[in-house]
């Protein structure tokens, strides 16, 4: 079993912590289907406000479903689409406030109204993308997206 004391206080010191669990649960294993499933668990443990927590990986030229907690979700996702594609596409974090108003924003859960999507890079290499959905409006801001870019910083030498 597994304890981590992830705090309850102000984001900085949110994301603080559940880097440092992160760390502590995927170092030392070169799985990257453990790696990432027990990321998306921790995430959607410790973060409050989520419909949904996961991993694309880039294979083959597109995005394809990987560990996640949430609904069952879209599979494959082409470069350049979507919020996850346009992450994947730009190398850069999308911060979708409301997911309406995102040209093209691919609807996986009905429920989902805001959405973080960060590149997950690793050297040149994109290794995929982390994904984050909410079920309210501007649930994500500057300090979540450093938070989740230290996240998909620590992961990238760790998904294979
Ligand atoms: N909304 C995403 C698709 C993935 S789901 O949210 C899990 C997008 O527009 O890329």
């Amino acid at each position: 079993m597994y304890q981590f004391d992830i705090a309850a206080g102000s984001k900085p010191e949110l994301y603080r912590d559940l880097l440092a669990a992160l760390d502590a649960l995927t170092a030392g294993e070169p799985d990257a289907i453990a790696n990432m499933a027990n990321a998306a668990a921790l995430i959607w443990q410790a973060l409050p406000d989520l419909n949904w927590a996961g991993f694309y990986r880039l294979v083959e030229g597109e995005l394809v479903l990987g560990p996640f907690q949430g609904k069952a979700a879209c599979i494959r996702i082409p470069i350049g689409k979507g919020v996850c594609g346009t992450a994947a596409a730009t190398r850069e974090t999308q911060i979708v406030a409301d997911v309406f108003a995102f040209p093209g924003h691919i609807a996986c859960d009905a429920a989902s109204r805001s959405e973080l999507v960060v590149p997950i890079v690793r050297g040149d290499r994109l290794i995929g993308v982390l994904d984050l959905d909410a079920p309210r409006p501007g649930r994500f801001d500057a300090e979540d997206a450093a938070g989740c870019e230290a996240i998909a910083r620590l992961l990238a030498d760790r998904l294979g």
